[in-house]
């Protein structure tokens, strides 16, 4: 765009050289989404996935996204996810390892409904996409069903 265009009155700092225009303001959203790019807390605890045959896959998880879909984004087998996350089929249903229960807290209410129409039921069975990934959850292990549904 060159000066004189008739855009260059409306966009502001357009006739400026590109260098120039690298120091022009940041509009705020975008400024708070590079803030959020660079905050010192976004890590990638890893997650350990062992299927019924004992194969176990260990992935690295983003801190915020649930263990389903860190599940779905990297390929592992044996959970489904039909709902794609909105507690309402149960196909993503994991055994927490004993070591991990604790820490990676109980099922609320409307999970454990959900948890009736899952398969092989056990005391540490949770819905894999209401486990959201924290930093001191790095290491966790979690075991898939024979089967989902
Ligand atoms: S993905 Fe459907 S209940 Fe978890």
């Amino acid at each position: 765009m060159s000066a004189g265009s008739p855009l260059a009155d409306d966009v502001p700092f357009a006739n400026l050289p590109v260098a120039r225009q690298e120091a022009r303001p940041v509009p705020p959203d975008r400024a708070s989404r590079a803030a959020v790019a660079r905050r010192p807390e976004f890590t990638m605890p890893k997650i350990t996935y062992i299927d019924a045959q004992g194969t176990s896959r260990t992935v690295e998880g983003e801190t915020g996204s649930t263990v389903m879909e860190v599940a779905v984004r990297n390929g592992v087998p044996g959970i489904e996810a039909e709902c794609g996350g909105a507690c309402a089929c149960a196909t993503c249903h994991v055994y927490v390892d004993e070591a991990w229960a604790e820490k990676a807290g109980h099922a609320e209410p409307m999970e454990e409904d959900m948890l009736d129409f899952a398969f092989d039921v056990r005391p540490t069975s949770r819905l894999s996409c209401q486990i959201r990934v924290r930093d001191d959850l790095d290491g966790l292990v979690v075991r898939t069903p024979a089967r989902q549904g």
